[in-house]
């Protein structure tokens, strides 16, 4: 019973601080430790941007003795946190699931609000206590990630640190996210990096708050992911890459992605896998020529055969055995550039009977009535399609499909899309494109039109193109970064083209109200500290000499040369 009163009391303190803050309240400790004015909202230097913060009172310090006491349901997220504290502290906190106590980092559950924003959380940290409250555990998970980055920058130290004091200012948060669906797509066709840097960017991911990694595993150069129905499409698809066609061979078994898709979970990150159709087969049809639809000069053999029965049931086993693999509830099927190569189709006698009986007058209509018919296959396996934005006129059901719309030229297809009902996640080549170059004196890597994808533009975005049906924006459900990887040939690399830039994509996705860059930019300089201890590579755009940019593969050229 007395536990009852005190986590009552505790939950109101802490849903009170979604109030403004008292007059007359003592001054806040902040990230200097330095004592705050009454009502100025302390500086923290958290990205995202949590939706409320207010002046807490003291500070707390965790010390050898400090427990973590969680809600049962908390258990995994608390040794979490138990192990991130670890490494830098030398100590091994405590974890008990008894009543919430001073001296304590609780994390407690909200349980009257029924889940209905699962992800939101408040934390309120006084020199007695850390409180916070979650309705699920990714809104304890969240939390630890605004906690983590309130403590010293040290703490993401990989050896003990011994002469920090390790204390959180005091505050009040009460946050959640802008949208639901927060992205990173890693394209792995292009080239392979293997399971150290997939964790590496999905613990980078958690610590943003992102919650969704689309996984691109199938394209030109390789195939990355192990199907026992049709073993040669590793095998003999998984050879090479865009840098050396006649490199080892290089893909996921189904081992190593269960691997993957648990540390992604424990991180409450869904991983989507694509598996890119009707294009971007070249690989596949290393493997298996006898489905390829054919392919054009520039793009031999980049289609799957739309008017071959084999190929459907083919392409069925595919989509199965990766619907199993993966409990993600979307699967994505490409669908993205099919008149890179299609023009071979309307040679196919199979395609010519499909016209015939479909009554599909040309190429376009044929590759919508592919689209439409692997969506069902998707629908039947109990998942949603999730497509490039090509799909949007292909007839799939609104209800059963999430258009990704990623052409920044073609506004009309982000303004179809949403007339049409569907969901929408925005990622358009500007500033979305990770591949693109991120300032102007760089050299490697895309630009469209002199435009490229600077960190400010990634930080302001979403900004809503002309023609954008406003009474629908409520479809829209999330921002997503792709790191395509034609030029990107190492993990260094993909690195320095990955950071800063994701925090910007993090922070959009993740933070509502004004935008503030100079804040941002001052936020994102503990940040680049925190790569620094985790020897993760990136651009500083704060000093362009400490960072030159690196080729293909991952080399600076005249290292010594001042740009
Ligand atoms: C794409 O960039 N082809 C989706």
């Amino acid at each position: 019973m007395n536990r009852i009163v005190l986590l009552l009391v505790l939950l109101t303190v802490s849903l009170g601080c979604m109030a403004d803050s008292p007059k007359g309240a003592k001054p806040a400790a902040v990230q200097s430790a330095k004592a705050a004015p009454v009502n100025v909202v302390p500086q923290i230097n958290v990205i995202p941007r949590p939706a409320k913060v207010q002046a807490g009172e003291g500070e707390f310090v965790i010390t050898a003795k400090t427990q973590i006491v969680c809600n049962k349901l908390f258990r995994k997220e608390a040794e979490y946190l138990r192990d991130r504290i670890k490494t830098a502290t030398g100590w091994n906190l405590g974890i008990s699931e008894a009543a919430p106590s001073d001296d304590a980092i609780n994390l407690l559950q909200n349980r009257s609000c029924n889940l209905w924003n699962a992800e939101r959380y408040t934390l309120e940290v006084s020199a007695k206590r850390v409180v916070m409250i979650g309705e699920s555990p990714a809104g304890i998970f969240h939390g630890i990630q605004t906690l983590r980055q309130l403590l010293p920058v040290e703490i993401e130290s990989a050896k003990p640190v011994l002469d920090v004091r390790w204390v959180v200012p005091g505050v009040k948060i009460q946050d959640n996210p802008r949208y639901e669906w927060r992205g990173l797509m890693i394209d792995e066709g292009r080239h392979f990096f293997g399971k150290a840097y997939v964790k590496q960017i999905l613990e980078q991911m958690a610590l943003r708050k992102m919650n969704v990694f689309h996984w691109h595993l199938t394209d030109m150069p390789g195939w990355r992911i192990e199907i026992k129905a049709w073993p040669k499409l590793a095998t003999v698809g998984g050879k090479g890459d865009d840098t050396d066609p006649n490199g080892p061979v290089k893909y996921y078994t189904q081992d190593d992605i269960r691997e993957i898709v648990a540390y992604a979970k424990a991180r409450h990150i869904m991983v989507v896998p694509e598996i890119d159709m009707p294009g971007h087969a070249t690989a596949a049809n290393r493997a298996y020529p006898e489905f390829s639809g054919g392919g054009s000069k520039k793009h031999p053999e980049f289609t799957f055969n739309p008017g071959s029965e084999k190929c459907y049931s083919y392409l069925t086993d595919i989509l199965k055995e990766t619907a199993e693999l993966f409990p993600a509830p979307f699967l994505h099927y490409g669908g993205d550039e099919a008149h890179f190569g299609n023009k071979k189709w309307s040679s196919l006698p199979g395609v010519q009977a499909l016209m015939k009986k479909e009554n599909l007058k040309d190429l376009i209509a044929v590759e919508q009535f592919f689209n439409r018919r692997m969506a069902t296959v998707i629908d039947s396996l109990g998942k949603t399609t999730v497509g490039w934005d090509e799909i949007v006129n292909a007839g799939v059901p609104a209800d059963k499909c999430i258009v990704m719309w990623w052409r920044h030229t073609t506004p009309k297809a982000l303004a179809t899309a949403l007339s049409k009902g569907y969901k929408v996640v925005l990622c358009p080549r500007v500033p979305c494109y990770f591949d693109f170059v991120q300032h102007a004196s760089h050299k490697v890597g895309r630009r469209w039109k002199g435009k490229y994808g600077t960190l400010k533009l990634a930080y302001e975005y979403p900004v809503f193109p002309e023609g954008t049906p406003m009474d629908k924006l409520g479809q829209i459900v999330g921002i997503q970064a792709n790191l395509w990887t034609e030029k990107v040939g190492s993990t260094a690399r993909a690195n320095f083209m990955t950071y800063p830039r994701l925090s910007a994509i993090a922070e959009a996705g993740w933070s509502t109200g004004e935008k503030d860059f100079t804040d941002f930019q001052r936020r994102l300089k503990p940040m680049l500290k925190r790569l620094d201890l985790h020897g993760v590579n990136y651009f500083n755009p704060f000093d362009l000499e400490k960072t030159p940019e690196m080729n293909v593969h991952g080399t600076v050229k005249n290292p010594g040369k001042k740009k």
